[in-house]
């Protein structure tokens, strides 16, 4: 696969969240971190690395870029498309910038059924957020104007019992309801958890 037939394939569009994530460079922090990971794994299983290291460049750049795969299956010593494959295939891996605070709302059955949709509907009419254009393949990520709030649909959480749940970032939260929508954005307004 050429760079060009990836920067194809890979999406990667410009988000109002792009401003708060620096973009892929491969610094020595990345190179010692790819070092230090590829060295927990025998010779002949390197490319086991792909899932933490995807996890890293997610973590320190918001989403995993054409350039990031490039880098990734070079270290890697394997085809880009094998990672695009791995990029692709796990729906918690981003192909665009999401906001500087990113919730992921569960809309699996229990979570459906305590009102995670109207969680949603909530967050993103507090927001400003538009979902018009969202779908679970190619767009699940929609950002808000300012680029600091993103909302996306996720499947269970594994947390039924005290649904409706979301991530906000890293963070749990349980049993969110839409009338506790405001105060969960008021939690972060700093861009951080408050708590
Ligand atoms: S259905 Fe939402 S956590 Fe399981």
């Amino acid at each position: 696969m050429s760079a060009s037939i990836l920067a194809e394939n890979v999406a990667s569009p410009e988000t109002p969240g792009s401003k708060f994530y620096p973009p892929f460079v491969p610094t020595a922090a990345l190179e010692a971190e790819a070092d230090q990971r590829l060295a927990q794994f025998p010779e002949d299983q390197k490319r086991s690395a792909v899932l933490p290291l995807l996890h890293f460049i997610q973590h320190h750049h918001g989403f995993i870029s054409a350039e990031a795969i490039e880098w990734v299956a070079e270290r890697l010593a394997i085809q880009p498309v094998k990672v695009l494959e791995v990029v692709t295939f796990y729906p918690g891996f981003r192909q665009s910038a999401p906001g500087k605070v990113h919730f992921r709302v569960c809309r699996t059955l229990s979570c459906a059924m305590g009102g995670s949709h109207e969680l949603m509907e909530k967050l993103c009419e507090l927001t400003g957020i538009d979902r018009s254009h969202a779908d679970a393949h190619h767009h699940p990520v929609t950002v808000s104007p300012c680029g600091k709030w993103s909302v996306e649909f996720a499947e269970c959480l594994a947390s039924c019992g005290t649904a409706p749940v979301c991530l906000v970032n890293d963070d749990f939260h349980e049993a969110v309801t839409a009338e506790k929508a405001q105060g969960l954005l008021d939690q972060y307004a700093d861009g951080h958890s408050s708590h």
